[in-house]
């Protein structure tokens, strides 16, 4: 049995389509009125688990789930000890710093840097030599600026319509994102044959759909 963390919500749902195509089908997850956690198919050998996206990397890693899917973002964020198998090309986006279109740096203080990923956003500017202040936050990273809580945001974007529509714009960015299939270490050895027959599967998958 291989148990695969899958991240819930779009990504997840897109994962997962590529998965069943692949012959790891579990139908029960289709079901969104469901509250179930857990599904299995014992023939097929899978057995999935829905998680929250930021928690994939902590099942994986623990050993509670031999493989799942994460983003790059969280990847980069918590450096959990795992394997990096695959960039599964999906859930493309941008690690970006974003702020008002007229932003100027005032280096004579620390840059109020306000982002749901301190770690990514003090490695950019410890790179660049620049002092920074960081001010963690949840979600609605945008907000920050307008209130001015922050001078910057260290952020997902994807469409762009989130900073669009809140009239901040990107101002350099930090690194390409997309979603990784990632492997526990010790599964990797313990079974092996499973998680590359499934690495394979997705491979294939998106061959086809290229
Ligand atoms: C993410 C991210 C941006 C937005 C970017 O937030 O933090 O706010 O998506 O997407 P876009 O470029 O397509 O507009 P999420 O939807 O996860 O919500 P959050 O604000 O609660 O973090």
């Amino acid at each position: 049995m291989i148990n695969v963390a899958l991240p819930k919500g779009r990504l997840g749902d897109k994962v997962y389509e590529k998965l069943a195509a692949a012959g790891y089908e579990c139908p029960e997850l289709l079901d969104k009125k469901s509250r179930r956690l857990v599904f299995e198919n014992k023939e097929k050998g899978v057995r999935y688990f829905s998680v929250k996206p930021t928690d994939v990397a902590v099942y994986v890693e623990r050993g509670a789930a031999d493989v799942g899917i994460a983003g790059k973002d969280i990847l980069l964020e918590y450096a959990p000890d795992v394997y990096e198998l695959l960039d599964l090309g999906i859930g493309v986006c941008r690690m970006c710093i974003a702020g008002y279109p007229d932003f100027y740096d005032d280096t004579d203080r620390p840059l109020r840097v306000a982002t749901k990923f301190p770690t990514i956003a003090r490695a950019y500017y410890e790179g660049k030599g620049r002092d920074i202040d960081i001010i963690k936050l949840h979600g609605s990273i945008e907000l920050a600026p307008i209130l001015e809580l922050s001078d910057v945001i260290c952020d997902i974007v994807e469409t762009g319509s989130t900073l669009k529509e809140n009239n901040l714009v990107v101002l350099e960015e930090v690194e390409p994102i997309s979603a990784r299939f990632i492997a526990n270490r010790i599964s990797w050895q313990f079974k092996h044959e499973e998680i590359m027959a499934m690495k394979h599967a997705l491979e294939a998958q998106m061959e086809e759909t290229r």
